[in-house]
């Protein structure tokens, strides 16, 4: 048992759809969200800044005394195993949770993956993918306004820009067949609806920031660092900018009853 508190961070909001599925799945653990809502996208930086960014999530979250970090952000992911992070607790990222669950979804071995322009040109989707099934074809799009979409929310499916946009991005996935589509940036399950509504019901969605949710629900029942108490105490939700646009967003994605506690600060 475990009473420490279960650490998220993303770039921004992203992160939003793992807590969403870890206070389903995990109802008494105390959670802390960190969102670098000032810093935010990070996927058009470099792959330097990115790392470095990453690095003072990690110490932000360590400084919370957390019992494992799920690295809810799909562009530090795939930078994460190049980071060579020595840890006492556990990092993970949302790559292998989403390619596992990928690839038993695919019936016609055909999946899609849409991220951002970092975890794309990385080519860890297409690695992992290809680990566990050779004979996978794995088709990759980066779709750098989804993110600022969904932090302006712009989600609904009848909003114009953003089926204009999603439709010009999803086009590939369409034409090569995908049966199963990685939503690789924590950010998109936001425009499900939307995503859905354009590559029709035969093709499964899945969310990275969700599988991840599971894999902590694995992880700390495997290894009995389940915390000992009969509901949660505690939701702690960090932002580095405002903490009233953050709050709106926080409502918007997770509900107006989720008793949660919002703070601003700031990175070093
Ligand atoms: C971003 O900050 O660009 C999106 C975060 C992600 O990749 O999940």
């Amino acid at each position: 048992m475990n009473n420490a508190a279960i650490g998220v961070f993303d770039s921004g909001v992203g992160g939003l759809t793992c807590v969403k599925e870890l206070i389903k799945l995990l109802p008494n653990e105390n959670i802390v969200y960190l969102g670098d809502t000032a810093r935010v996208p990070y996927g058009s930086k470099s792959r330097e800044t990115i790392m470095s960014y990453a690095r003072q999530d990690i110490e932000f979250l360590k400084q919370h005394n957390v019992k494992m970090i799920l690295v809810a952000c799909g562009t530090v992911s795939s930078v994460l195993p190049a980071m060579d992070i020595k840890s006492d607790i556990s990092i993970s990222g949302v790559v292998e949770p989403a390619v596992k669950a990928a690839c038993s979804a695919t019936k016609n071995n055909r999946i899609g993956v849409i991220a951002t322009s970092a975890t794309i040109k990385s080519g860890i989707y297409g690695k992992a993918i290809r680990s566990i099934n050779p004979n996978i074809k794995v088709v990759g799009k980066a779709c750098p306004m989804f993110v600022p979409l969904v932090e302006n929310g712009y989600t609904a499916p009848d909003c114009v820009p953003a089926r204009y946009i999603a439709q010009e991005y999803l086009e590939i996935m369409k034409k090569e067949d995908v049966d199963t589509l990685i939503l690789g940036c924590t950010h998109y399950p936001h425009l499900t609806e939307l995503i859905s509504d354009i590559m029709g019901e035969g093709v499964t969605l899945v969310s990275s920031g969700a599988e991840l949710a599971k894999y902590a629900l694995n992880s700390l029942s495997y290894s009995d660092d389940t915390a000992e108490r009969e509901e949660r105490e505690s939701l702690e939700l960090y932002c580095t900018d405002s903490v009233e646009l953050f709050s709106e967003n926080v409502e918007r994605f997770l509900g107006n009853n989720i008793n949660a506690q919002i703070s601003k600060c700031s990175l070093k």
